[in-house]
């Protein structure tokens, strides 16, 4: 899987990527926004967890983001069971050097796209700690709507905090 975003592409992981995602991923203002499964200190030894956890599953749904040749942050989903198996949990992350180029917007663009043509899904949910406003609005950029209010449903970095519920539902 290979998808031209623009301003970078969106591929499989591959585990000549270690010292690429360690160098990226080992920041606490990346991990400060994310899930708790993203963990910190991000280590030579997660990134290889990581790549092992993606080879056991029959068809990756984590890539990586690539810019120049290099990969700077992941984007994926992950799909819901049951009941919810028309949709998704979808996240994605970059490296700090690479903040507010339009990337992120650029890759989530494209790859909501592509997720809920592939996984035949019809919606894809992000919810966003109320301290990323950056976040909001790539989503909102990328054609994501906001639903709610997620109140204290999160608690990170010793802060109670409430998440804004996004999400992409294809008509
Ligand atoms: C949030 C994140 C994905 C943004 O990626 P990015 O490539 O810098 O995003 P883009 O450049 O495409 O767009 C950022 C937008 O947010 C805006 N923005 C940035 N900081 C902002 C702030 N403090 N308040 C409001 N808007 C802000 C930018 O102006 C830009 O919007 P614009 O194009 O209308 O000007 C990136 O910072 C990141 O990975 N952070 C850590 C992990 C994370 O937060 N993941 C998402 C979890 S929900």
């Amino acid at each position: 899987m290979r998808l031209d975003c623009g301003l970078c592409a969106v591929r499989e992981w591959r585990r000549s990527d270690e010292r690429a995602l360690v160098d990226v991923a080992n920041n606490r203002k990346v991990w400060r926004n994310l899930h708790h499964r993203f963990p910190h200190p991000f280590t030579g030894a997660e990134a290889r967890h990581w790549f092992s956890l993606l080879a056991a599953t029959s068809e990756p749904t984590h890539w990586a983001i690539e810019v120049d040749g290099v990969a700077v942050g992941g984007i994926g989903l992950d799909v819901g069971e049951g009941i919810h198996a028309k949709g998704a949990h979808f996240g994605y992350w970059l490296g700090e050097p690479y903040w507010g180029r339009g990337i992120m917007t650029a890759a989530v663009q494209a790859t909501s796209r592509y997720a809920l043509s592939r996984f035949d899904l019809v919606r894809l949910e992000s919810p966003v700690f109320a301290w990323n406003p950056a976040s909001m609005r790539v989503l909102e950029k990328a054609g994501f709507v906001r639903e709610g209010v997620l109140r204290k449903s999160v608690f990170k970095d010793g802060q109670l905090i409430d998440q804004m519920l996004y999400a992409l539902v294809k008509e």
